[in-house]
């Protein structure tokens, strides 16, 4: 019974699966807490990492293990292998301008979002590495001149799990390096060029290795897969099937589907990025999900099963009552100064029920407008598999299935990024053609969408708010 590791370095907490490489039993398990912030030091993952996998009982008898991690994160190291500064998160907006300023530096508007997604599948946002390397240059010189080397949060951990110290042991995957806006999918190559046009001079940036590539041994000799991003490493833990669109909760939101082929979406919408597997992940993601969920809670007083409670107790729709949950700014649609606005207040819907609707509601239609945009860049979109941790809203699931027009499975709770990375480890450590089969407890299916379609009154709404630059 070899077992496999797999590891989940998110932006909130890091978890470790212990699996049976052969059927994916979960065998043992680990979690430790990251601080908060969209700026944190990479020891703080590593401080954690290191608790998730003492709780786990440790690796020594894994036969690979892998780690997938939070996207995009600026890990800047200098000649000897140390960390420059605290890594900028995907959710950092500081870089906003300068992710203007590259479309600009590819001709400008439409001509310069073309150029990008020409070049490497996806359209500058705050959230993507290139534009917090052009931040770091701009705004800490000092900072940026002793950079020798950019690497993601999944390719830090890694190679610190190797034990490795030079620059050149440094690896990552497809899937991560898909993000970076200096790597192309569709070609499987490093734009240095665009990461001399951002960061104002080249870099050692990590090999990219394909799906069974080995990134290094652990102590005890056994190999450590390529990892990957959250994302992909979830569709990977999912089992997600052709024509099955993954909807994760998280603290991003994120809508995806693997595919043959790239994605060209010059409006940025839909990214381009690659899967685990060689192929492509067409994917939205926002930055309001779960948080959503928390910040209603905290607005009416209330833990999440009362909110929950409370949402299914209005009226679909919630009487004209819309939220608009760009409580964070927004990445897509790409409004990373707007706030959130609640409209349609009325004697009526001036209830918990009504807002905690509105609340659910609010959240789940910006990830619908995310599958629309899929659809209409060729995905096939069969089945929604509702992922993350506000899967466990009763009234998320209840209500998700009228707002996508689908029907909605919701496999078992669990630790789907680990266990995306835990199969890849499987994978390695076997070999063969395709990841290991492992057998998962059927989902549960809801597909109630008799409930009157509420989209239009979202759109309006959403049309209305205002990103605060704009005034
Ligand atoms: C993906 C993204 C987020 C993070 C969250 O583009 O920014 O989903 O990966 O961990």
């Amino acid at each position: 019974m070899p077992l496999v590791a797999g590891i989940d370095s998110s932006t909130q907490s890091c978890k470790v699966v212990i699996r049976d490489a052969e059927t994916g039993k979960l065998v043992r398990q680990g979690r430790a807490s990251h601080p908060d912030g969209t700026e944190v030091h990479p020891d703080a993952w590593w401080t954690a990492l290191q608790q998730a996998i003492e709780e786990a009982g440790g690796l020594d008898d894994v036969a690979a293990a892998s780690v997938a991690g939070q996207q995009h994160g600026m890990v800047v190291l200098d000649e000897t292998g140390a960390v420059v500064r605290p890594a900028l998160l995907w959710n950092d907006t500081r870089s906003a301008g300068a992710a203007a300023d590259l479309i600009d530096d590819l001709g400008g508007g439409d001509v310069g979002r073309q150029a990008w997604v020409d070049a490497v599948g996806i359209v500058p946002v705050a959230s993507f590495t290139l534009t917090k390397l052009r931040w770091l240059a701009r705004t800490e010189p000092e900072n940026a001149a002793r950079v020798a080397a950019v690497c993601l949060p999944h390719d830090w951990l890694t190679w610190k799990l190797s034990g490795a110290r030079g620059l050149d042991a440094l690896r990552t995957d497809r899937s991560d390096a898909s993000g970076t806006l200096y790597w192309s999918a569709a070609t499987d190559q490093y734009r240095p060029d665009l990461l001399e046009l951002g960061f104002g001079r080249r870099i050692v940036t990590p090999e990219v290795l394909g799906p069974t590539g080995i990134a290094g041994h652990l102590p005890n000799g056994a190999p450590l897969g390529p990892g990957a991003g959250d994302n992909a490493a979830a569709g990977l833990g999912a089992g997600a099937a052709t024509g099955d669109v993954v909807v994760s909760i998280g603290t991003s939101g994120t809508v995806f589907v693997a595919s043959d082929v790239a994605p060209n979406d010059p409006t940025g919408t839909v990214a381009g990025f690659a899967d685990t597997t060689g192929r492509f992940l067409p994917i939205v993601v926002t930055l309001n999900a779960a948080r959503v969920l928390d910040a209603a809670s905290k607005l009416l007083g209330v833990d999440h099963d009362e909110l929950s409670r409370l949402a299914l107790s209005a009226p679909a729709g919630a009487d004209g009552l819309v939220l608009i949950p760009y409580l964070e700014g927004e990445r897509t649609p790409n409004r990373p100064n707007a706030t959130g606005a609640v409209h349609g207040l009325t004697l009526r819907t001036s209830d918990p029920a009504h807002l905690a609707r509105a609340a659910v509601e609010g959240m789940l239609c910006a990830l619908a407008d995310g599958l629309d945009a899929l659809v209409q860049n060729g995905a096939a979109a069969n089945r929604i598999v509702l992922v993350g941790g506000g899967a466990r809203s009763e009234a998320v699931r209840r209500i998700a299935p009228a707002l996508f027009g689908l029907p909605v499975l919701v496999p078992p709770p669990g630790e789907y990024v680990a266990d995306g990375a835990a199969r890849q480890a499987a994978w390695v450590a076997i070999g063969g053609d395709a990841p290991p089969a492992w057998s998962a407890e059927p989902p549960e299916v809801y597909e109630d969408t008799s409930v009157p379609l509420i989209r239009g009154q979202y759109a309006a709404a959403r049309d209305a708010v205002i990103d605060r630059t704009d005034r």
